[in-house]
């Protein structure tokens, strides 16, 4: 799978220690984050886990293809092509393609050593109650490509960054 020339990138909002969910649901809803998310992410194929498909408020995200890996049945996941795994999930989309994983934190877990691009919104705020981590980033092997601090506007009360990282070649 390390020969695969599709762009596998993957879009996180995560927390000082990395704590990305809690409860079944994000740890907080940024406006700013979400249209940022939609921007980069529409026209795209999104890959995600089932949690995280049960945890979209309308379901399926529109003018994106979306897959979801699970074990379950494919009647339950309305608009979304259902596979049983990474490995199928990534054969249904085109070898040119820019391919999103969105989540959670399991998919993360099985996707970040194939990930060539990383788009992270540091959200500068440690939730006490996570339940659901990023797994740990080795910062030696990324390119900080783009940085960019946005400051609260109260609702809710945390500053964050979106930074884009792409993976460092190997020399
Ligand atoms: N902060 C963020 O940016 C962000 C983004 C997305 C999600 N989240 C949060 O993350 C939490 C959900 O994460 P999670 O770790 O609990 O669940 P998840 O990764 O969304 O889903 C886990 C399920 O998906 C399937 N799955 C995932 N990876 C697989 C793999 N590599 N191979 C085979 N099946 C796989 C399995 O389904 P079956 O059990 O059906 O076989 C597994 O039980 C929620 O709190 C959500 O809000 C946060």
């Amino acid at each position: 799978m390390t020969d695969n020339p599709q762009t596998i990138a993957i879009i996180v909002a995560l927390d000082e220690q990395n704590a990305i969910g809690r409860n079944g649901d994000l740890l907080c809803h940024l406006p700013g984050d979400l249209k940022h998310f939609k921007k980069i992410t529409t026209g795209h194929t999104v890959i995600m886990g089932r949690k995280t498909y049960k945890s979209l408020p309308k379901g399926a995200l529109p003018n994106r293809t979306n897959i979801v890996i699970t074990s379950d049945v494919p009647e339950n996941y309305p608009g979304c092509t259902v596979v049983r795994s990474l490995e199928e999930a990534l054969s249904r989309c085109s070898d040119k393609e820019k391919v999103f994983i969105i989540g959670g934190g399991k998919l993360y877990r099985s996707t970040l050593y194939l990930a060539t691009q990383l788009y992270l919104t540091r959200i500068h705020h440690t939730f006490d109650d996570a339940d659901t981590f990023f797994p740990e980033i080795d910062f030696n092997e990324w390119e900080i490509t783009g940085e960019e601090r946005h400051l609260s506007n109260d609702n809710p009360p945390y500053d964050y960054t979106f930074l884009s990282c792409s993976r460092k070649k190997e020399s």
